[in-house]
Formats: structure tokens, C-alpha cells, sequence
């Protein structure tokens, strides 16, 4: 495991779109496996300027989303969809066709995350896969449970993640209570993993995943056990993990 320290958000931001640069630049039509929240938001500002600079280019990259929302439309400005084309997809050249996203309005649990899994495999697998860290340690929305989920599925929000995302809602009520999300093994089939994580909010819970037991209880911190897994973090998170 790799671990890069930033100075602070927009230092973390630029590291992890150094890696996610490099992905592209190394093989143009990789697949990238994309996460929504707050902590990318930079990250993704980084490549819309690298495209802009001419310096990228998404024309035959390939993307995969960890999670989205169950019953909340493409149009809703909560939906990972809207985030997606609000943060990245509408501002480069990658082609609509080639990004893939859970479809939260499909009702049926089992059938949208076989159809789910199967886009993966069809896909070759992900290339690279971004990912952030939930404050009680979850990856996409796995959420901490008695065993690790081993597919894509559909799982009900904690409490904690609810409150946590309750920001972007006009109302608590509002945040949707259950969501489709990669399962641990999809996420661990990654070839490359990059965590990015940002704030002093989250420095326990990244160490716990980094260097606590590999447990359940904590999903990011089956990472421990990928090959081939970077971190990059700014300070105020890295600060219980010594240098
Ligand atoms: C959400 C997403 C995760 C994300 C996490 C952390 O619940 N499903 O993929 O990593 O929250 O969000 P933030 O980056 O806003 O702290």
C-alpha cells in the first residue's frame, strides 16, 4: 500500500488526479471505476482542467460508478447520476454511451445488480477504481455488516449515513434509505484502488481501516488485503497515522 500525504484538500486533489492522469495516459481506454461524495468533487475540477488544457483525453475511457441511489431519477440533483455529469461527464469528451451507472429506478433489486455485475465483466473489469471513505468506514455503500457483501446489491442506509448525507437533502426525510452499490468482491476485483480521503473527521476511521483488523465492521478495511491499493490523504486525516 501506498500512501501519499497532502498538504490539504486541493493538494489531495490534485495527487489523485495525478493517478487517475496517469491511468488514462497508460492506457487510453481503461475502465475507471468513479465514487460521488464530497471528497472527490476535487478531484474530478482537476481532470475537467487537465481535458481543458488539452491534456487529457476521455474519448475512449471507460467508467463504471460504485453506487447510486435507489428511486431517485437521473433528474434529481442528489442522484450520483446528476453528480456525475454535474462534476465530470458533461464537461469532457467522454462519450454517454461509455459511462455506467447502478440504475436507481429499476425497481427490481436482483435484476438491476445482475444486469449490474454483468456491465463489470462485459466492461473487461475496472481498470482503476476511485474510492472515498464513509465516516463508519464505508466503501461505495457497503455499509458495516456481519460479513463482506460479495456482489453488487442492494442495501438499506445506517442511520449514520443518512445523517451524513442529509446536508445535500432539503430534508432528513428526503435522503432515499436504500441505495444499489458495488459489493465488497466487486470493489476488490479492482485492478488499482486509490482512496482519496480528506479532514480530521476522518482520521480515526482511516486508521482503523489502514491498520486495524480486517473486519466487516469497517468495510474499507478489507483493503488491507488488495495488492495493489494507494492512498492519498491530507493531513488533518493522516493525522493519527504516524509518518
Ligand atoms: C457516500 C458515498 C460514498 C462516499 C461517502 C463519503 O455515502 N456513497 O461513496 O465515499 O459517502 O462521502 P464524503 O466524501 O462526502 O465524505
Amino acid at each position: 500500500m501506498k500512501i501519499y500525504r497532502a498538504k490539504d484538500y486541493e493538494d489531495m486533489s490534485r495527487k489523485a488526479a495525478n493517478v487517475i492522469s496517469a491511468q488514462i495516459l497508460m492506457k487510453p481506454d481503461c475502465v475507471l471505476g468513479l465514487a460521488t461524495g464530497s471528497t472527490p468533487i476535487g478531484t474530478y475540477r482537476q481532470l475537467r482542467q487537465r481535458y481543458e488544457a488539452g491534456d487529457l483525453d476521455f474519448s475512449s475511457v471507460k467508467t463504471a460508478n460504485l453506487d447510486e441511489y435507489k428511486g431517485l431519477p437521473g433528474t434529481n440533483d442528489q442522484s450520483y447520476f446528476y453528480f456525475m455529469h454535474h462534476n465530470l461527464f458533461d464537461h469532457v469528451n467522454i462519450r454517454p454511451e461509455h459511462t455506467n451507472i447502478p440504475n436507481g429506478m429499476e425497481p427490481d433489486a436482483e435484476k438491476e445488480c445482475a444486469r449490474y455485475e454483468a456491465v463489470i465483466a462485459d466492461l473487461g473489469g475496472v481498470d482503476l477504481q476511485l474510492l472515498g471513505l464513509g465516516h463508519n468506514g464505508h466503501i461505495g455503500f457497503n455499509e458495516p455488516d456481519a460479513a463482506f457483501a460479495r456482489y453488487t446489491h442492494c442495501v438499506d442506509l445506517t442511520e449514520s449515513t443518512i445523517e451524513a448525507n442529509k446536508r445535500f437533502f432539503a430534508k432528513a426525510e428526503d435522503v432515499p434509505r436504500q441505495a444499489y452499490t458495488m459489493g465488497i468482491g466487486t470493489i476488490m476485483k479492482a485492478r488499482k484502488i486509490l482512496l482519496i480521503v480528506s479532514g480530521a473527521d476522518k482520521a480515526q476511521i482511516l486508521r482503523d481501516s489502514l491498520y486495524g483488523p480486517v473486519t466487516p465492521a469497517v468495510p474499507a478495511s478489507v483493503l488491507q488485503l488488495h495488492g495493489d491499493v494507494t492512498v492519498v490523504a491530507d493531513e488533518a486525516a493522516l493525522s493519527l497515522i504516524p509518518e
